[in-house]
């Protein structure tokens, strides 16, 4: 413990003290790792028992929000083998919601984590083209990018849901904020396994708390992503851009920057139609292990017309210990070895927007 409070590996938290106030930060201060070590550098003696905080009894087992209104889990267990490489997993589960639906906490999480990588539940509302021909209830896999095809990943309408990777806790909305699900939605399941030796099997499930009344703001997980990029061999400082414009006003609430195993640094920027620019958050030192959102302590205003622009680098050299391979040039794909390169953010607006009213760029594609 000591060691690694004192080296900031924990608690885990990579923003730039510089820019950006975060609801969500859990570095510790100064005098907090002063304590800490102390206590270690005394022999971490147990204190007095009346000094010790209540033990928390508002758990549910099996969950990190309250117990859920609704839970909705992949069709039947996966199987996952004792090794080799899986292709992301698909499926389409309906939700069977007769009425649309405010969610104001969300959860997926595995049911086997120590071979669950990362899960996104995905929402596709009724005539979404979205897996079109796809039958729900059986697991698929999607086809891969083409090489030399040119992704535009700016994903409007976006269908992200709640992702789970570890260390990423559940997404609770402040009372007042909610995301919709409208009725006769279905939930796409996007798991992605990685086998560690042992045969086993994993259900995933998907937990929703409803809102208790109709929530006066919208909030919805977008991105500004770039899938364009070809990174060469033992490069160790690329640079790549993404940007989204905000077509309404809009206030912004919550950011997420996501790489692979090359991901070195990620920076978000404002641009404001008044042409005045503002670092809202940097990460210096990217940490692929951990898929961290960082929650704005105050919302920002995005007038319409507002930039929202990210730069990544990515360092594919030998001296990143984390490269896999540095001797390949590295474009986008959705295995760890492959590259991404997606600012999230979460917006919130008026519920009776409609979100096509901040569609960006007319018939952009996604690509998970
Ligand atoms: C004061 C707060 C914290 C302390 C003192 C602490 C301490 C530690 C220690 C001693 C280890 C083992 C390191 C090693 O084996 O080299 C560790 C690992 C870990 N901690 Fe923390 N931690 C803290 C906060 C957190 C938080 C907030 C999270 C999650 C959000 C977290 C998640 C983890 C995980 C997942 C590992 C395993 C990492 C790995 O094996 O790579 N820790 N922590």
């Amino acid at each position: 413990m000591k060691m690694v409070v004192t080296q900031k590996i924990m608690p885990p938290w990579f923003a730039d003290p510089q820019y950006g106030h975060f609801a969500n930060e859990r570095s510790l201060s100064a005098d907090e790792i002063r304590t800490l070590v102390g206590w270690v550098n005394g022999g971490a003696q147990k204190g007095a028992a009346q000094d010790m905080p209540p033990v928390k009894e508002d758990f549910v087992e099996g969950w990190g929000i309250p117990a859920p209104d609704a839970v909705l889990r992949l069709p039947k267990p996966f199987s996952v083998p004792a090794a080799g490489v899986i292709d992301y997993q698909y499926a389409i589960v309906p939700t069977g919601f007769t009425e649309d639906k405010w969610v104001q906490m969300l959860e997926v999480r595995p049911t086997d984590r120590a071979v669950v990588h990362h899960i996104i539940a995905y929402l596709r509302e009724r005539g979404s083209n979205y897996f079109k021909d796809q039958k729900p209830g059986v697991f698929f896999t999607a086809p891969p990018p083409k090489a030399d095809e040119k992704t535009d990943t700016s994903a409007l309408p976006s269908d992200f849901l709640v992702g789970y990777a570890p260390g990423q806790p559940a997404e609770i909305l402040h009372p007042g904020e909610g995301k919709l699900i409208k009725a006769g939605s279905d939930i796409v399941f996007e798991v992605h396994y990685t086998p560690n030796g042992k045969p086993t099997t994993d259900q995933t499930r998907l937990g929703l708390v409803f809102a208790k009344t109709p929530p006066k703001e919208r909030v919805l997980t977008l991105s500004a992503s770039n899938g364009t990029f070809k990174i060469p061999p033992g490069d160790p400082n690329y640079k790549v851009d993404a940007t989204f414009e905000v077509r309404k006003d809009v206030r912004l609430v919550a950011l997420h920057p996501h790489m692979h195993a090359r991901g070195k640094s990620f920076e978000y920027r404002l641009e404001f139609p008044d042409g005045k620019k503002e670092t809202i958050l940097s990460v210096p030192v990217y940490n692929w292990h951990w898929q961290l959102w960082y929650n704005l302590t105050d919302p920002i205003d995005l007038p319409q017309g507002t930039k929202i622009e990210c730069t990544a680098h990515f360092d594919n050299s030998a001296s990143n210990p984390e490269n896999p391979d540095p001797s390949k040039s590295v474009i986008w794909g959705q295995q760890s070895w492959d590259e991404m390169m997606v600012g999230f953010f979460n917006l919130k607006f008026d519920a009776k927007m409609s979100p096509n009213e901040l569609k960006a760029v007319e018939g952009a594609v996604h690509v998970h």
